[in-house]
């Protein structure tokens, strides 16, 4: 399997067993079969000495499925459900270890090499529908893409708007594959290899978009990419975030619990973010009046479109 796989792509029986036996394994059923449970009880009950990130997303996950229950929408306790999914027996590899992933709180190393760049291509397939009907609704330009992978929104926007141009930022590698899938734009688009946070990605920009970037992401991380959008686009341009989705009490949907599950296997901080987290981030970078609108190719995301105001500056 991808190891940075999207849990729709590789199949959903496959991450719910694989969820289920490490809830046996972390002892979780047992513990719940006892009593009801806080999440700080059940870390203990599982030996996770550290952080709760990932038994949290685990917990989530099990609770959409009905595999436990969660009696208090918006409170991290857990009771047990009517009966107990038995093991699957899934392999350890990959998401088959998710129990030791959760005890030790460390993420799996990421792949690199052809896994990743398969993944990127995974993701430029997938993701070309949502790209195609975000186009139009990015304005005039110029845009600037952060995070910016193989470039499938960027070539979305210039195939839609003739005459406009785009400066693409990522990774080196990544970033030069982009240019590659981009060639047909060649004039019309300049990259910018590096961290998005300290790479030269100029300023006036008439939209910049995150596009799935900001779950890879531990809070932190999170806020500072909102701020670097805010200080590259023009004082009456948007930032437009399209990502993964979880409902405020992260009851759902499951593909974006799935997700969180996901990163919390594949990286040290990252997580899908509820609206209002995204929206903190947006205001504190000096962007208030914020749009949030779903796309028909991409429903269980959300895409928030966020500008200046009148009366926030961006802080310098
Ligand atoms: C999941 S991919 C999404 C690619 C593309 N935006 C899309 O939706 O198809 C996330 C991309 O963001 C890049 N990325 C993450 N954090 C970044 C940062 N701080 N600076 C530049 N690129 C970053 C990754 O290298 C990766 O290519």
């Amino acid at each position: 399997m991808d190891v940075f796989g999207n849990p729709v792509a590789v199949g959903g029986d496959f991450l719910r067993a694989a969820a289920i036996d490490a809830a046996h394994e972390l002892g979780i059923f047992a513990r719940l079969a006892a009593a009801p449970a806080t999440l700080d009880e059940l870390a203990r009950a599982a030996g996770v000495g550290t952080g709760h990130r990932r038994l949290r997303a685990l917990c989530d996950v099990l609770a959409a499925i009905g595999a436990i229950t969660r009696p208090a929408p918006r409170v991290a306790r857990f009771a047990a459900a009517s009966s107990t999914p038995p093991r699957a027996g899934v392999p350890r590899a990959g998401w088959g270890q998710l129990a030791d992933v959760i005890r030790a709180d460390r993420a799996l190393p990421p792949e690199e090499g052809d896994v990743a760049l398969r993944y990127q291509r995974h993701l430029a397939v997938a993701g070309a529908d949502a790209a195609r009907e975000l186009a139009p609704l990015l304005g005039r330009g110029p845009l600037l893409d952060l995070g910016c992978g193989l470039g499938t929104y960027s070539a979305a926007f210039l195939d839609a708007t003739p005459g406009a141009s785009a400066t693409l930022c990522d990774r080196p590698d990544i970033v030069a594959l982009a240019g590659a899938e981009l060639a047909r734009h060649r004039d019309r688009v300049r990259l910018v290899a590096g961290d998005a946070r300290t790479a030269p990605v100029g300023a006036g920009h008439g939209a910049v978009l995150l596009a799935n970037v900001l779950h890879l992401h531990d809070e932190r991380v999170g806020a500072e990419l909102c701020l670097t959008a805010a200080r590259a686009v023009a004082d009456d341009g948007v930032v437009v975030i399209k990502d993964l989705r979880v409902d405020e009490d992260r009851g759902g949907p499951l593909e974006g619990l799935l997700f969180a599950l996901n990163m919390a296997v594949y990286t040290d901080g990252g997580d899908v973010y509820p609206v209002t987290q995204l929206r903190t981030w947006l205001t504190s970078a000096g962007l208030p009046a914020i749009e949030e609108r779903r796309l028909a190719a991409a429903p269980d995301g959300v895409v928030l479109f966020a500008r200046r105001g009148s009366r926030t500056a961006v802080p310098a």
